[in-house]
């Protein structure tokens, strides 16, 4: 394979979309390799996944810091460290500062549960629910300093299962887990 681009993970929760860009990229669907996972929750489960798959991972809570800015920094030493060009949010539940901003200026790009510009920030599928849309979706979009906002680079549509939260939400994982590696794949250069 060549030009493998060398990415890094940020997640804050269970990974699912981090475990399906890994494996596109065993499958050779991704011309990457996860240099390392970040997180801001050290009790994640995406650190076990992480981990079954023998990928690095930077844990640390903003809280041993004094300011975004401190954390940000230890966390762009690492990147550094590992040569990583871009960075891919993948349930990062925390606003990019402008550390990484301006390090990795177009170079972030981040998934939302929702077709953006509706219904940013957090439990995007509650929101949909709550306002009984019928058709809700996934956006795959650059990141900049504002919630959610940026760039889009791909949307996907999903039906919502009339008051179904699990359902919508499955429906919601299985068409990230594909519009991920895609739009991935014709962004990273
Ligand atoms: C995903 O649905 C992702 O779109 C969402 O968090 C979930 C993480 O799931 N991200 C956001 O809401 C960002 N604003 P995962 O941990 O199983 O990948």
């Amino acid at each position: 394979m060549s030009n493998i681009v060398s990415i890094a993970v940020f997640a804050s929760g269970s990974g699912s979309n981090f475990q399906a860009i890994q494996e596109a990229i065993e499958c050779g669907e991704l011309n990457a390799k996860i240099e390392l996972v970040v997180t801001d929750k050290p009790g994640a489960y995406v650190v076990e996944r992480a981990k079954a798959k023998g990928i690095p991972v930077l844990a640390l809570s903003p809280k041993d810091f004094g300011s975004k800015e401190a954390f940000e920094q230890a966390i762009l030493a690492k990147l550094q460290e590992c040569e990583v060009k871009w960075i891919v949010l993948a349930g990062y539940m925390r606003l990019i500062g402008e550390t990484l901003l301006n390090s990795y200026n177009s170079k972030i790009v981040n998934i939302h549960p929702s077709l953006l510009p509706s219904f940013p920030g957090k439990d995007a599928i509650g929101q949909a629910m709550e306002h009984r849309v019928k058709v809700t979706g996934v956006t795959v979009h650059f990141v900049d300093a504002g919630m959610d906002t940026g760039p889009i680079i791909a949307q996907r549509a999903v039906a919502v299962t009339d008051g179904d939260r699990v359902a919508t939400e499955q429906a919601i994982h299985a068409i990230e887990h594909d519009l991920y590696k895609e739009a991935l794949q014709a962004t990273l250069k």
